[in-house]
């Protein structure tokens, strides 16, 4: 089996993770979300109460802490320390807190080399901030996924409130563009389009329609 390594990269809200498992399921690919890295650790530091601004403290984490994304009955789970995280990661607080731990060039380190093995995997989607600059810069194809601010707030606001978090759309505007401005502007590894990177703007697109594109764009280079 010859692998394929399918990049998306793109800001909070974006739909990155959304439509990179459909096109998983799609191309019957593996699916690996980096974020949800990142967030594992992210919880980890939290609940074992670490100091958030000492980088020292979270590189002593690193460590001592296991994640693993794992397939289980068609469903992308993560798993910390052998215990299914998969929903706890998405909290708010994580999602206030995982951007400084992110920018950490050791963790960074530590997670490009877990990255690189998961994509061992063979024919993969893998999906992030800096995949297609850093983690895969030879995938086969790179996807730079956007949207306007308005959009990806709109979307996460919709997301928590379904999921039955009281939140108001402002300050997930303002946690999303706090976000976004770390990432960008970290030393190590920031969120950047790769120059041969397709940028796709969703701002107008439903999941469907993100998907599509994004499989048109495939079809045009693989077949
Ligand atoms: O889903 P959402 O876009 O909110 O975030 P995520 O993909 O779960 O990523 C959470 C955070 O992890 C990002 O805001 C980045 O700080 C960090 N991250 C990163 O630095 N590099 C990656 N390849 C993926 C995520
Ligand atoms: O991974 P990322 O932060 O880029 O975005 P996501 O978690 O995939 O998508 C954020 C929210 O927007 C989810 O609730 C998706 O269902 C929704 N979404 C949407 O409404 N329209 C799109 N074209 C893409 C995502």
């Amino acid at each position: 089996m010859k692998p394929i390594q399918i990049a998306i990269d793109g800001p909070a809200g974006a739909g990155k993770s959304t439509v990179a498992k459909r096109l998983a399921k799609k191309l019957d690919f593996c699916y690996i979300d980096t974020g949800a890295m990142y967030r594992a650790l992210t919880l980890k530091a939290i609940k074992k109460k670490h100091d958030l601004n000492s980088s020292g403290c979270i590189k002593q984490l690193l460590s001592n802490t296991e994640i693993e994304i794992k397939n289980i009955r068609n469903e992308i789970h993560i798993f910390l320390d052998n215990k299914d995280v998969t929903y706890e990661i998405r909290q708010p607080e994580i999602s206030n807190n995982v951007s400084n731990i992110a920018k950490i060039p050791e963790v960074r380190d530590h997670m490009l080399h877990l990255q690189r093995e998961m994509a061992q995997c063979g024919k993969v989607v893998m999906e992030g901030r800096d995949i297609g600059t850093v983690v895969l810069p030879e995938a086969d194809i790179k996807f730079f996924l956007t949207a306007s601010l308005e959009a990806r707030a709109n979307r996460r606001f919709l997301e928590l409130e379904k999921k039955g978090y009281s939140v108001d759309i402002d300050s997930i505007a303002q946690e999303i563009a706090i976000r976004d401005k770390i990432d960008s502007k970290r030393q190590s590894a920031p969120l950047l389009k790769a120059d041969d990177a397709i940028e796709v703007d969703t701002s107008n697109y439903d999941i469907d329609e993100a998907v599509d594109v994004l499989v048109q764009e495939i079809k045009k280079r693989l077949d």
